[in-house]
């Protein structure tokens, strides 16, 4: 490996630059070439690709979004796509890649292996948590932060006006950024794709507290959850009891911001564990995490599976919520 090409792909997550970061500064380190393509597979496919230098990644460790920019793309979901990447990579000559991106993103790379050989060593990089093979991804800690930060907000004029909130959080068909928000922000009921939370359920949950003397509630609830979106929900909670509760929807706010801590240190340890990876001859593989570990996982099983959030944390702010 000589030349390596460094992109993002799908919903941009904070820390992907701190995970583009490393991939440039320890690339240069090991004497490789690496190259940024804009944009993700649609700048792959528009050749939108460009040397980069250590300078280039000065002052971006702390900043949100991709500096690399990102897009979904349906035409590389195509054979005739990837020829089209394929070709311009070749032409650059970009003997592998990393791919920081969701499981959208690694089926991209999977397919660029095994129809063009291109290898490619994929990092974990969406707010949604949702890889499977890698307890955590980068962006997933400050999406949780910055959502549970509008939610204290949203606590206080809850209180001051005895309300009932619902309070609609990103996830896509993922209940992690909601049950984490959810028992961390002490909120009263958690509806997540995965949970089986019901209106009647949350009801009953509400009108005692109530009787226990409580005056406010905050319901979260995953924009995937099967009773339907935040507004359905409060729809059904006033046919139901005749309460109004407001509906805040959070939404992009929870995938911009600068990246915590944790996710510059994991998107910092991805990186490099890439680049490592590729000079070792390993390909068509994801860096995970397992516990503080950083592990290997086959894209092929990355994309193949399911990653189901944690019912137990559901329970526990249910139980913690009296
Ligand atoms: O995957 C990240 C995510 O923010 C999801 O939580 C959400 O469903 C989706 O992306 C929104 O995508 P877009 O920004 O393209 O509307």
């Amino acid at each position: 490996v000589t030349k390596i090409g460094v992109y993002t792909s799908g919903g941009d997550a904070p820390g992907m630059n701190a995970a583009i970061r490393a991939v440039v500064r320890v690339g240069i380190a090991q004497n490789l070439e690496v190259y940024g393509i804009h944009n993700g597979y649609v700048g792959m496919m528009d050749n939108k690709i460009e040397r980069l230098q250590l300078r280039d990644m000065a002052n971006i460790i702390q900043r949100g979004g991709t500096v690399l920019k990102t897009g979904r793309s349906t035409e590389f979901m195509k054979p005739e796509g990837r020829v089209k990447a394929a070709q311009h990579l070749k032409a650059f000559g970009i003997d592998a890649l990393v791919c920081i991106g969701g499981d959208g993103s690694f089926r991209g790379a999977h397919a660029l292996w095994e129809e063009h050989q291109i290898p490619c060593v994929g990092v974990p990089g969406t707010i949604d948590n949702d890889i499977y093979g890698s307890d955590k991804t980068i962006g997933f800690d400050t999406a949780v932060n910055t959502a549970l930060e509008a939610i204290d907000r949203i606590r206080d004029t809850a209180a001051s006006h005895d309300r009932l909130f619902i309070i609609e959080v990103m996830g896509r068909n993922s209940g992690f950024i909601a049950s984490h928000v959810g028992l961390a922000g002490g909120a009263e009921e958690i509806f997540a794709p995965e949970g089986n939370t019901t209106v009647d359920k949350a009801l009953d949950r509400i009108k005692e507290a109530k009787s226990r003397g409580k005056t406010s509630s905050i319901i979260i609830t995953a924009e995937g959850q099967k009773p339907g979106r935040a507004y359905d929900l409060a729809e059904a909670i006033r046919k139901k009891s005749g309460i109004d509760a407001k509906v805040s929807i959070l939404g992009h706010q929870q995938r911009g911001g600068s990246p915590t801590a944790a996710d510059r240190i994991l998107a910092s340890r991805m990186g490099a564990a890439a680049v490592d990876a590729l000079l070792k001859g390993y390909c068509d593989i994801m860096i995970g995490t397992e516990g503080e570990r950083l592990i290997q996982v086959p894209l092929d099983l990355v994309t193949k599976h399911e990653k189901k959030a944690q019912l137990d944390l559901i329970s526990l702010a249910n139980i913690l919520a009296t």
